[in-house]
């Protein structure tokens, strides 16, 4: 799994100053084209739910990169999964959270009716910078009465110190 980790690492694209000068940008997309970095990062994104989190019931994936993910697990564990979308996409009651990130402000959503109460809860996303949308993904989901068991993460800037204004259990695949 430390092999797949890093042969994973190789294939992330990384953009000096992309979107903004002074950011540089993590592409997990880039990893993707790549047919063995797909497969690996299933393996070791569900090892590791399996041995830490087995009995979770919901996945919980953030919009858009989060989305890459989340239906791919919760297949494979036999559970359901719900979106978190940004202000304005879903559809029924919802609800919402603002929000700041590594480059700018935004609202997050969750629909009411995509929890269950008690419902143990896996949140997934890409990357983890400033932790800016975790939080606020956990707020959500507390928000619409789940539990959130751990924040699941490919990437972590860990200079930028996100994991400290997150009041959850936090995992990360690589570390930056
Ligand atoms: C990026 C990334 C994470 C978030 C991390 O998403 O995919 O979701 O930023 O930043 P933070 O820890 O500082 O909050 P972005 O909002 O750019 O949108 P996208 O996933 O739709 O590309
Ligand atoms: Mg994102």
């Amino acid at each position: 799994s430390e092999q797949k980790l890093e042969y994973i690492n190789k294939h992330i694209g990384v953009y000096p100053d992309f979107p903004k000068k002074g950011i540089l940008f993590r592409d997990i997309f880039g990893a993707l084209t790549d047919a063995t970095a797909c497969q690996y990062l299933k393996d070791v994104l569900l090892e590791h739910v399996r041995k830490t989190n087995p009995d979770i019931d919901l996945i919980v994936g953030l919009e858009s990169r989060g989305f890459l993910f989340n239906l791919m697990l919760a297949a494979e564990l036999g559970v359901g999964c719900a979106p978190i979308r940004k202000k304005g996409k879903l559809p029924g009651e919802c609800v919402s959270v603002e929000y700041t990130l590594e480059y700018g402000s935004d609202i997050f959503e969750m629909q009411k009716t995509a929890i269950k109460p008690g419902q143990k809860v896996l949140i997934i996303d890409d990357l983890l910078a400033t932790g800016g949308s975790l939080s606020a993904a956990i707020e959500l989901v507390r928000k619409a009465g789940g539990e959130v068991v751990q924040c699941l993460v490919v990437m972590e800037l860990a200079f930028l110190d996100g994991r400290k204004k997150l009041d959850a259990d936090i995992h990360s695949l690589l570390k930056y």
